[in-house]
Order: structure tokens, then sequence, then C-alpha cells
């Protein structure tokens, strides 16, 4: 196991510029996650979850402050660098699960594997076995336009599970769901990065939802201090 978090972000910070005028969203976050652990991230609607979740995974450059993913600086890499890195390392899950309408359960877990190489005999197994894990064994052919939200959402915990990543990010997974469906998106999210010994952050509105992860944070005033 490594002896660095997994993620850490040194007084981390963004300015949106947007009609000539400029956006502080994020002012200074310090945050660290731990191998293996769950940390969850509310805050108010504009608060930069998001925006965090953006820094995080490099999808967006920082106007301040450093980033590291194991150790290891980010802040300067190139983006074919953070893409192949990403590609393999972390998964992320959205509100809007963002699958290929026309592709199958199976191709759409699939298309993780394909990003960062060839699809092996092995990774066809993994992906069949991460679909009956999430419930989906009678799914697997079902184009996804023809899958309910809760059913896409697994769909998608599955494909963000496949490279075996070390860090799982999730912006509002439940979002999109009714109670009971988006409860059962969450224990599966909860049980399957466990048993993976993947790390997760999580970004939820939901209280019962924030109070199951290991290390529950609050970003208010673009940063988690007082
Ligand atoms: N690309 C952008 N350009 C300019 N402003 C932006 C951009 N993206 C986000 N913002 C602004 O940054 C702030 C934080 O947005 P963000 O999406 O991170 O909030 P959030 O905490 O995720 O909110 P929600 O709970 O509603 O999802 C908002 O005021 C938003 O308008
Ligand atoms: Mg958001």
């Amino acid at each position: 196991m490594s002896e660095h978090p997994i993620i850490s972000a040194r007084a981390l910070a963004k300015t949106y510029t947007a009609a000539g005028r400029e956006i502080p969203v994020l002012q200074g976050v310090d945050f660290d996650i731990l191998a293996g652990t769950s940390v969850s991230i509310r805050g108010e609607s504009g608060s930069g979850k998001t925006t965090l979740l953006y820094l995080l995974s490099a999808l967006e450059t920082p106007t301040g402050g450093e980033l590291f993913w194991e150790g290891e600086p980010v802040n300067g890499k190139s983006q074919d660098w953070k893409a192949a890195r990403r590609a393999r390392w972390m998964g992320m899950v959205f509100q809007a699960f963002y699958l290929m309408p026309e592709l199958s359960a199976l191709e759409n877990v699939l298309m993780a594997r394909r990003i960062v190489g060839q699809v092996r005999a092995q990774d066809s197994q993994r992906a069949k076995e991460l679909l009956e894990r999430v419930g989906l064994k009678d799914r697997m052919k079902h184009v996804s336009a023809q899958l309910s939200g809760g059913e896409c959402q697994r769909v998608a915990v599955a494909r963000a599970l496949m490279n075996r990543p070390k860090i799982l990010l999730a912006d509002e997974p439940t979002g999109n769901l009714d109670e009971t469906t988006g409860e059962g998106v969450m224990t599966l999210l909860l049980e399957l990065t466990r048993q993976e010994a993947a790390a997760l952050i999580l970004v939820t509105h939901n209280a019962a939802h924030a109070a199951r992860t290991d290390q529950t944070l609050f970003l208010r005033k673009g940063g988690f201090g007082k």
C-alpha cells in the first residue's frame, strides 16, 4: 500500500472568469484521502463541490495551489499524462450517468477497458462479474437507452470499477433517482468500493448517505476551514 494519500490537495484554488467578471469559487482547499477510505462532501448549491471534483480529477486546472496523486505532483503534467493516469487509476460516476445509449450495458462497462487497451477474455469476464454484482445479470445485452435510471447508474458504477481503480469520484450519484432506488445504488457503491479496496469521494446533498462514509466534510466559503 502506498505511504502517500491517494489524493492530496494543498491550498487548491479556482477562480472562473465569465463575462469579464472573476468568480472565486475555491480559495485554499486542503484535502487528503487515504487508500481504501471514503469521504463525503456536502455543501450548498454553488459552493464548488463539482468544481472541486474537476480539480481533484485534473479535468480542470487550478488557478492556485497544488495537487498530488499518490504523492506525485500533478501540476504541470501534460493532458496526455493526466488522461492516461486517470483512465487506469480513477473511476467516475456522475448524476447524469453518461452512458452510451446505443451500446449494451456490457459494452458500456467494457468501454472503460477499451480506452486503456485491448479487451481480453479476462476483461469480458470482469465486466460480466461486475454487472452480476450490481444485480444486472439479466440486463447485460440491453442497450442502455432501454434501462431505467437506477439500472443505468448501476451500469455506471460497474464501469467506474472496471479497471480496478484506486479511487472513485461520485458527483451526486443518486441525484436523478427516487429515494428507494437511490438507497440501493448508494449501498452498492459503498459496498463495492469497500470490496475492491478503492477509496471513494462522494459528493451528495443527502445527509444520511454522507453519514455512511468514513469522513464527512462540508464545503463553505471556498474551503473546508471554519
Ligand atoms: N465553467 C464555469 N465558468 C464560470 N463559472 C462557473 C463554471 N463552472 C462553475 N461555475 C460557478 O462556480 C460556482 C460553483 O459551481 P459548482 O458546480 O462547483 O457548484 P456545486 O457545489 O457543485 O453546486 P450543485 O450542488 O448545485 O451541483 C457556481 O457559482 C457556478 O456558477
Ligand atoms: Mg455540483
